[in-house]
């Protein structure tokens, strides 16, 4: 059977850095994230006896957001690896299903990758979607987090809706993430600027495996919980000036973290020290906005909908910039009628 999920990007307003358990992707510490509007994957998956090998293929039919003609989706050719964790994918949904059978699989980014937003997030929460569905399995969208968890740690925050909360678990059955506020509960932005796209040197997988060796990790694993609660509160009350610092605190933090591992992980550029100035600047001047920054150079930039203008304003003072990608909270995982191919 063929099904076709949709499933977008996620930022972390609260991350998580390092695992206790690499196989099962089980995290150090509790995570909390936003959905992206406009960071999205769409993936097609059809599982037949016919098929002899699980191949993937390019999409033919285009893909158009609601149906009205959008931006080009890009579709990236995939290398070797990033093919084969994705075939071991599908063997791991398989075996559990114990469906027989190969997958045929076609996938498309709204974004390019190096973007600053994680790809394997929206990209195996789309798989892991689509695939159930073709095997004819009705899973909860626990179940369907933990396998995408599976497939990339972040993946499984783009499962539920909206504002979501990765409690980190002691076990692969609970280590799941859920939705704590919906999509429509806040209109934030995540406005992303590239300054760089070129494929990072150090994944995050990479990375993380060196966290035990920073002097700085149990101060941070300490602190967490309660910046969790912080965050937690400061989106139940629509508070942005608490959300934002709580969350800027976090950012940084970890990458104090990522700073002090051995060897150092140092993921920032010249533009990326020249926005996080600049943000501060703008604060001073009054404008609610802060920022937050992955396992790259590309800085995220939250604010309230009321100060999207004034923020892309700022932005084009900017220096270095390549892209800006505006998001909006958005939806978790979905499937649709539509398939590309
Ligand atoms: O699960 P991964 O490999 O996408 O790692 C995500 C790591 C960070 O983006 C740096 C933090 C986070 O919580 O998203």
């Amino acid at each position: 059977m063929k099904a076709t999920a949709v499933a977008p990007a996620n930022i972390a307003l609260i991350k998580y850095w390092g695992k206790k358990d690499a196989s099962l992707r089980l995290p150090l510490n509790a995570s909390l994230s936003m959905n992206l509007s406009d960071a999205y994957a769409v993936t097609t998956v059809d599982f037949s006896p016919i098929y002899t090998e699980h191949q993937i293929v390019t999409p033919v039919a285009p893909f158009h957001k609601n149906s009205r003609p959008r931006k080009v989706m890009k579709c990236e050719a995939l290398n070797q690896k990033e093919a084969g964790r994705i075939f071991s994918h599908m063997d791991m949904m398989q075996k559990r299903a114990g469906v027989h059978g190969k997958a045929k699989i076609a996938t498309m980014n709204s974004f390019p990758k190096g973007t600053g937003i994680a790809s394997s997030a929206s990209g195996f929460a789309a798989l892991t979607a689509a695939a159930a569905a073709a095997l004819g399995l009705q899973y909860s969208e626990k179940e369907l987090s933990i396998l995408a968890r599976l497939g990339s740690g972040s993946a499984c925050r783009s499962i539920p809706d909206g504002f979501v909360l990765w409690e980190e678990g002691n076990s692969s059955e609970t280590s799941f993430a859920r939705s704590i506020f919906d999509h429509r509960w806040w209109d934030l932005r995540d406005i992303v600027i590239v300054v760089a796209s070129g494929k990072k040197e150090i994944s995050s997988a990479a990375g993380m495996e060196q966290v035990g060796t920073s002097p700085k990790l149990s101060d941070r694993l300490a602190a967490v919980p309660n910046r969790i609660k912080r965050a937690i509160d400061a989106i139940a009350s629509k508070d942005i000036q608490t959300l934002g610092s709580v969350m800027e605190e976090d950012c940084l933090d970890m990458h104090a973290v990522m700073q002090s591992q051995v060897p150092a992980l140092y993921y920032w550029t010249e533009e990326t020290r020249e926005i996080m100035d600049a943000v501060g600047q703008w604060r001073s001047g009054g404008l609610a906005v802060y920022f937050t920054i992955d396992a790259g150079p590309n800085v995220h930039l939250v604010c309230e909908g009321k100060n999207e203008k004034s923020v892309l304003e700022k932005v084009k003072e900017l220096s270095g910039v390549q892209r800006v990608i505006v998001n909006k909270p958005a939806r978790g995982v979905h499937l649709i009628a539509h398939h590309l191919y």
